[in-house]
């Protein structure tokens, strides 16, 4: 069943956050609601720009709905990842999604609030939330790109007056994750200081945070025994999920990890059946690893569980 984001947002503030997890095919929404109906998890489903035009719009659209009718006892929303003004208008006019995110963090403060306010009152027209973002994460996101020195963490002040000059409905705010799957070059932890203070200043405002793949060094180590060549990659530490939950953070955001998953499986595979060549049985396991490590983060996020009593709130 697909609820709005507010929903969601609303049963969650303050006691657990709801995964938002990114899709491009078929194989990841089928993992992704198995291992959210196996963990009795709510979930998003995030769409990026890239995912839209990985193979069309109307065929990610179709695979949600066709999902929505095999997993009827799910309960999910769909936003859009990473919009920018265009594609935000695009997909309010859909009539599909939940909520959409507008990020124009890399513009001048001025420039991010005329043009999130811009997207807010079109969304809100439509009965549609906005997620925004203010400060800017470090890493890559399909055709930015943001130098280390260049990431900056949201300034808790400039959120509060961001907030109410564009009447957003949920914040990504920048506390010390980057995209992709090397964040951290020395301490591993995110800025709770800040996370304190804007909760302190906007009490039950839902907070976001993006880049949270805690990047599992198992898999790493296996992608590379596999013939991958990845670095020094490092990732969220999972042990802070909860803790970021409590302080108003209500949406953390996966993808990076998901791709590692599929990684390793395809790359395992391939190595171990080198004479194979239908993608098929790979798939089947990927599906199968994908629920796994879904349901495992719903775990650390505090949203298992919690389907029965959402439902019974939403009045289903
Ligand atoms: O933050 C970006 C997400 O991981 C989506 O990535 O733009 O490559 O689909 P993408
Ligand atoms: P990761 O790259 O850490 O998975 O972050 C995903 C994200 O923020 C999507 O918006
Ligand atoms: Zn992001």
């Amino acid at each position: 069943m697909i609820v709005t984001t507010a929903q969601l947002f609303k049963h969650a503030y303050g006691k657990y956050a709801v995964g938002a997890y990114n899709i491009n095919n078929a194989e990841q929404a089928m993992g992704l609601f198995r291992g959210c109906i196996q963990s009795k998890a709510p979930f998003i489903i995030q769409i990026s720009k890239g995912a839209r035009k990985y193979t069309d719009k109307k065929m990610l659209e179709a695979i949600i709905r066709a999902a929505d009718q095999i997993f009827p006892e799910a309960i999910f929303a769909v936003h859009l990842d990473h919009g920018d003004e265009e594609t935000c208008y695009d997909c309010i006019k859909s009539g599909f999604y939940s909520s959409v995110m507008i990020d124009a963090s890399h513009e001048p403060y001025d420039q991010n609030v005329a043009i999130t306010k811009r997207v807010v009152e079109a969304a809100h027209k439509a009965g549609l939330s906005v997620e925004a973002e203010l400060g800017m994460l470090g890493g890559v996101e399909e055709d930015i790109k943001v130098e280390d020195g260049h990431a900056t963490l949201t300034n808790p002040a400039e959120a509060q007056d961001f907030v109410q000059k564009t009447g957003c409905d949920s914040l990504a705010c920048a506390i010390g994750t980057s995209h992709g799957a090397y964040k951290f070059k020395g301490r591993q932890s995110l800025h709770f200081d800040v996370l304190k203070k804007i909760q302190q200043l906007m009490p039950g405002f839902p907070l976001v945070m993006h880049g949270s793949s805690s990047v599992p060094q198992d898999e790493v180590k296996r992608i590379n025994a596999a013939g991958g060549t990845l670095g020094s990659a490092v990732g969220v530490d999972v042990n802070e999920y909860l803790p970021a939950a409590k302080l108003g953070v209500t949406k953390i955001n996966i993808d990076t990890d998901g791709r590692l998953v599929w990684t390793r499986v395809h790359r395992e595979f391939f190595r171990d059946k080198s004479g194979e060549f239908d993608f098929r049985p790979p798939g089947k396991i990927f599906m199968e690893e994908y629920a796994k490590f879904i349901a495992s983060r719903n775990v650390l996020l505090g949203s298992a569980n919690q389907l029965d009593d959402l439902r019974k709130s939403l009045g289903k």
